[in-house]
């Protein structure tokens, strides 16, 4: 066992002290360190998992456990054998097999991620949760439900419903997406101008960490200041600090009510300029969402969908809710006039769930349409202060134009949370985009950090993002958060790889 890691170099620098029970041993930051998992180690996974359940030198089986739905083969990267366990005990004797050989551990929910945070960088074991999904229980008189990590997070709504509570934290890819991912990767969403992204509602965690100890963290509390807040620590730490076995979810009464509104401007200036003063009107939208012209027409397009969407330069898609049905009208009231009165084309009216899921459609369509668009692309998920959006819509779209490369904006406008398809001309070839692509990276990051932004709003560093990291935060940052993974982590075994290198 220990023989793999006494091979390691002593590499750390002095002024780092390591705490890791009693084996020597060096942070790792390349494969080349890790072992190698062996026909004895798969052995031992099938002991702790059970033998169907463990998928290895299946090449065919395993492929779907290479890549998330980020765009670009660059990102993928095969396990070396995939486990499925079933308990906290089990994914703890994992994590201490691990240590114990020096095998780096991916944790993985449903692949849905767009940042490779699922992916297995340097190989090694791919730990799918898809198996812990199990919705424990539904926690009436204090709000909450406690949820295992691999439930669609439909789902806990969907078992919600009856009880009238609502778990308001769910990401756009709510129909795929586990909670456990959600959590991982502090997902936002169509809803978080009013309700805040997944972090908000996660109230205390069962976490299994690097080392492979079963730690509760927070717990059935609203209020809880015992030691530093850790549940939140382990929120958007995209599986690099620990495994979520159990969730704590905060919930909230069903809103009886709900508008949204499909309003239409000649251009993207307009419709941005609009989303401050509905944001200060003295109402709380649910949410904005934004699509500029070559998003609306794509993802219509795709879809087939006949609505008078061509005509528009962009779209602004309002929703407001609440408990109150007339409150509900007369808020949405005030938002059409204020669209009508700052130069929208249109505004319609969806008051019920039919034509509600009409307008939302080609909204929610629209990722899945770039997903097939047949030429490389970067998908980015820029954040900046909401004010700050039309200038960063505009500006955007000037330097695409002056790269000469192809762009569609859609995101987030009331959170200021921009997804950014940068694409590559119909006529240009692989090598002449990934000679400009790094170029237009650097101008558009500079960008977002001139506007007081970052570079991922909701779908996390993973490795995709993570050598952009030190353009909009200090290396001082970075620096605690490496010591933070150093400390959690002394073998670096968990999700090596992502959000920056040691
Ligand atoms: C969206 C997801 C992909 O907003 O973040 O469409
Ligand atoms: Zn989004």
């Amino acid at each position: 066992g220990g023989a793999a890691v006494d091979c390691i170099a002593w590499a750390w620098d002095n002024s780092i002290t390591l705490i890791s029970k009693g084996t020597r041993s060096t942070m790792v930051d390349t494969a080349q360190q890790y072992s190698p998992v062996t026909a004895k180690i798969v052995e031992e996974l099938e002991q702790i998992v059970g033998r169907s359940y463990v998928i290895y030198q299946d090449e065919e089986r395993m492929e779907e456990y290479s890549h998330d739905e980020t765009p670009g083969k660059q990102y993928a990267h095969m396990p070396d054998v995939v486990v499925r366990p079933r308990t906290a005990h089990e994914i703890a004797s994992i994590m201490k097999l691990a240590n114990r050989e020096m095998i780096p551990v991916t944790p993985r929910g449903a692949g849905s991620g767009l940042s490779g945070g699922a992916v297995p960088a340097y190989g090694g074991i791919l730990l799918s949760i898809d198996r812990m999904n199990s919705i424990l229980e539904i926690d009436k008189e204090n709000l909450m439900v406690v949820v295992e990590p691999g439930v669609i997070s439909t789902e806990i709504n969907e078992a919600l419903e009856p009880h009238g509570l609502l778990f308001a934290g769910y990401p756009m890819s709510q129909e795929t997406c586990y909670i456990g991912g959600n959590v991982a990767e502090n997902a936002g969403g169509g809803k978080a101008v009013k309700y805040g992204v997944t972090g908000r509602y996660v109230l205390g965690l069962e976490v299994i960490t690097p080392t492979g100890e079963i730690v509760e963290m927070g717990g059935k509390l609203v209020k809880d200041v015992t030691g530093y807040n850790m549940p939140q620590l382990m929120v958007g730490s995209e599986g690099t600090l620990g495994i979520f076995s159990k969730i704590i979810l905060r919930l909230m009464p069903l809103p009886k009510a709900q508008v949204d509104l499909l309003c239409l401007f000649p251009d993207t200036e307009t419709a941005l300029s609009v989303v401050p003063k509905v944001m200060t009107a003295g109402i709380i939208p649910t949410g904005i969402e934004f699509m500029d012209r070559a998003s609306i027409q794509d993802s219509a397009e795709n879809l087939n969908e006949s609505l008078p969407y061509d005509t528009a330069g962009a779209l602004l898609l309002i929703t407001v809710d609440g408990t109150d049905a007339e409150l509900v009208d007369k808020e949405y009231e005030m938002v059409g006039d204020i669209c009508t009165a700052n130069g929208a084309l249109e505004v319609y009216v969806a008051d019920n769930s039919t034509n509600s899921r009409r307008i939302w459609g080609v909204r929610k369509n629209i990722g899945e349409t770039y997903n097939l668009w047949s030429r490389p692309q970067s998908n980015e998920d820029l954040v900046v202060p909401p004010a700050a959006m039309g200038q960063l819509v505009t500006r955007l779209n000037e330097l695409a134009a002056e790269h000469g490369v192809l762009v569609s904006s859609y995101g987030h406008a009331g959170d200021g949370n921009l997804h950014t398809r940068i694409r590559c001309p119909l006529d240009w070839d692989d090598a002449r985009w990934e000679a400009v692509l790094p170029g237009i990276l650097d101008n558009v990051y500079a960008l977002v950090a001139e506007l007081g932004g970052r570079i991922s709003g909701e779908h996390g560093i993973g490795h995709k993002r993570k050598k952009y990291m030190n353009r909009v935060v200090s290396e001082e940052y970075i620096n605690i958060l490496r010591s933070i993974k150093r400390a959690m982590d002394p073998n670096n075994i968990l999700n090596p790889g992502k959000i920056f290198d040691l």
